[in-house]
């Protein structure tokens, strides 16, 4: 594609970054507090989100198992997420061995519905997993209201959400722990990696032995824990990326308000930021009832435009659940992500509009 959906950026920095760490040879460290790179990485986070704690695993998944671990979710345990998400946020629940229930999301921004969340609230239900998908931000304070009347505890899916704010506080800070991807695909990246951010001491100290088979000083495994480290070289290219963070934000944004400039004649639903929410432009996504043909079209000419996600979780083969949730399949069938990642350009973006506007005649 000449202008992919999303890509990782990658500058003389992280190549100095991860040089540095092979000249040192300090690939990896087994000790709790992680490596040197992890540690730095999990400073910058930490900060740049305003959280007290941050704990660097090896990829997204991992950060929603290891916290799904600390909340001490188990076999008979109900879990609250949205079907509409990457696949990974169920995986991560099954992993656990507790049950996933699918909640429909709202056609204005494709996060959790707290109406149908409450329908689907039962006695076995442990926790809700909202997803800030594209990196919109879900209704938290409804969600949490929720939450808080049935006693369940809230894991934020951050992992497309980085950067994304409300009220100024940001995304992955609104619930007891919040889980980051640094996927390649994402705003920051350091090709696979993740991180869960809290504000509580206890559960940080417990996030640390989960990412390192329960251990605390080595050979004392304490609690149930795996191998979730995340090697210094993706640290590296981590911790390099969260300093580009503003940088990049601040590009898409001005891709996307472009796009929006470019496109508000055609008749397609276009994405836009509720009062208080600051996006992070993650993916900017129409909706269309002929979302296959232009998909196509754009395609065949070069554009990147991906529909997230088609196939709703709870209509896989594996999950295979026969839950109505009218409006993720309107989404599934409508949705199309445009790219507006920081390496599109303007006449990227000309470009992408003159295809759909000839598809409009
Ligand atoms: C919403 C969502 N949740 C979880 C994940 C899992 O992250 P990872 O791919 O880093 O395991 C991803 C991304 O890939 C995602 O988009």
């Amino acid at each position: 594609m000449k202008v992919p959906i999303n890509v990782p950026i990658i500058e003389k920095e992280e190549i100095k970054e991860v040089n540095a760490v092979l000249k040192e040879r300090s690939l990896t460290s087994a000790a709790n507090v992680g490596g040197k790179r992890v540690q730095e990485f999990e400073r910058l986070l930490a900060s740049y989100v305003k959280s007290r704690y941050a704990v660097a695993v090896n990829s997204g998944t991992a950060a929603l198992q290891a916290a799904l671990y600390a909340l001490g979710i188990k076999q008979g345990d109900e879990v609250l997420l949205p079907s509409f998400t990457f696949v990974a946020t169920a995986n991560s629940v099954v992993s656990v061995g507790a049950k996933p229930v699918f909640v429909d999301i709202l056609p204005e921004n494709y996060t959790m519905d707290p109406l149908d969340l409450k329908k689907k609230i039962t006695k076995k239900s442990k926790v809700i997993i909202p997803v800030h998908l594209y990196g919109n931000f879900s209704y938290m304070d409804e969600i949490s209201e929720i939450a808080r009347n049935h006693n369940l505890e809230i894991i934020e899916d951050a992992a497309q959400s980085l950067g994304t704010s409300y009220k100024k506080k940001q995304s992955g800070t609104f619930a007891k722990m919040g889980c980051f991807s640094m996927y390649a695909a994402k705003v920051t990246t350091s090709g696979e990696g993740g991180a869960i951010v809290t504000n509580d001491k206890g559960l940080f100290e417990k996030l640390r032995k989960i990412r390192n088979h329960g251990m605390l000083h080595g050979y004392d495994t304490r609690i149930l824990g795996l191998n979730l480290r995340l090697p210094e070289i993706s640290a590296a290219i981590a911790k390099v990326q969260m300093k580009k963070l503003s940088r990049f934000l601040d590009k898409r944004k001005k891709n996307a308000k472009i796009l929006t400039d470019l496109l508000s004649d055609l008749n397609y639903v276009l994405p836009d930021e509720r009062d208080g929410v600051q996006v992070n432009w993650y993916l900017y996504t129409i909706a269309t009832a002929n979302r296959n043909k232009i998909m196509k079209e754009l395609n065949n000419k070069g554009i990147g435009a991906t529909a997230y996600y088609s196939i709703p979780v709870h209509k896989t083969p594996f999950y295979k659940n026969s839950t109505k949730l009218p409006v993720t399949e309107w989404a599934a069938n409508s949705v199309l992500s445009l790219p507006v990642h920081p390496r599109v350009t303007e006449e990227n973006l000309h470009l992408i509009s003159k295809i759909l506007h000839n598809l409009g005649k």
